[in-house]
């Protein structure tokens, strides 16, 4: 047989197909999320979760530093609020000394290098498991967005690099970029979750932080999964209002989402591999249906290749250990 072409050369061996790989995965790609929790040399595991753990703030920077050797650079900060600090205002988000604020000072102070990004929403300090201020059976917008920007220099004040709001209500990342810029909070960048989903895939976060919501659902706020060019509406809107980097969330059922995203801006894009799409890979994995370092590097491969700049999943540990190995 006579070909002009044989594609196979390039797939020949193991070298080869490395030196001609289009998209390469490295440790700093990953952002960590971290689950703090009150008290000290505590680890709890959650249940749907499996792997993933909660931790007091000393055993939170044992895991950091661990994150850190291994080429991880970025962590993603969650705190689970004691029952009896959640109310309808969400203002131990704000409080000085609340478990998020300390968390970001600790880690700073243990390891300055690491970037310290804090998840800013009011679901986990909500009563109700809401991402904002309800009234009347409503998450009303205006509102939750003042209590989003204290909640943000709040955090900027403690020293994050980076605050990440996740919550969706509209102008919310305009109002944080003014209230950082009128309080010099000049230094803190804003990554905004500017295309986020109502997903079924979060179920597993909510057990870990215990913040379901206790009516109804996040469908007046976060996307509907049918959409694609709304998710470059909001995106654009976030960047002009102030977004430094941009996220799309989840990430393997919104490939063809995280591709348009990419090609209509110019910033970094994040994507976020979420608790549900852990759950499944961990849960096949044990069943012996799927080969978990497989699965893990082929998801996060296929969502860099789609045009993630940077990864935010419960994998970052297990993936760097695999690409380091
Ligand atoms: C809260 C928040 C959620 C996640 C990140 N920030 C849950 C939600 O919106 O209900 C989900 C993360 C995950 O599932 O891994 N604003």
């Amino acid at each position: 047989m006579y070909l002009q072409r044989r594609n196979r050369i390039l797939r020949s061996h193991a070298a080869l197909r490395s030196i001609v790989a289009e998209t390469v995965l490295t440790p700093a790609d990953f952002i960590a999320p971290l689950f703090i929790d009150e008290g000290s040399g505590y680890s709890q595991e959650i249940p749907s979760m499996q792997g993933y753990y909660r931790r007091s703030i000393d055993l939170t920077i044992e895991e950091a530093k661990v994150l850190w050797s291994l080429g991880v650079k970025c962590v993603l900060l969650f705190i689970k609020c004691e029952d009896e600090l959640k109310d309808n205002t969400g203002k131990e988000a704000w409080n000085k000394d609340g478990l998020m604020q300390r968390a970001v000072k600790a880690l700073k102070d243990a390891l300055p290098e690491m970037i310290v990004m804090t998840d800013v929403a009011l679901d986990p300090y909500s009563e109700y498991g809401h991402d904002g201020i309800v009234q009347d059976g409503q998450i009303v917008n205006d509102e939750t967005v003042e209590a989003l920007v204290k909640m943000s220099l709040s955090h900027a004040e403690a020293g994050a690099d980076f605050v990440a709001p996740s919550d969706m209500m509209d102008g919310r990342i305009g109002a944080i970029r003014q209230g950082l810029e009128q309080h010099t909070y000049t230094r803190t960048g804003i990554m905004s979750y500017s295309a986020k989903y109502a997903s079924c895939f979060y179920g597993p976060f909510r057990d870990a932080l215990d913040s379901a919501p206790g009516f109804g659902d996040k469908k007046t706020y976060q996307m509907d999964y049918a959409n694609r060019r709304e998710a470059v509406k909001e995106t654009l809107m976030d960047i002009e209002e102030g977004a430094d980097i941009v996220m799309i969330k989840p990430a393997m059922a919104y490939l063809d989402i995280i591709r348009e995203v990419r090609d209509a801006v110019t910033v970094p894009v994040s994507a976020y591999h979420v608790s549900g799409e852990y759950a499944m890979i961990k849960a096949a994995a044990q069943m012996g249906w799927l080969q978990e370092d497989k699965a893990i590097l082929e998801s996060l491969t296929s969502i860099k290749r789609a045009g993630a700049d940077l990864i935010a999943t419960y994998f970052a540990k297990d993936a760097a250990m695999l690409l380091n190995a």
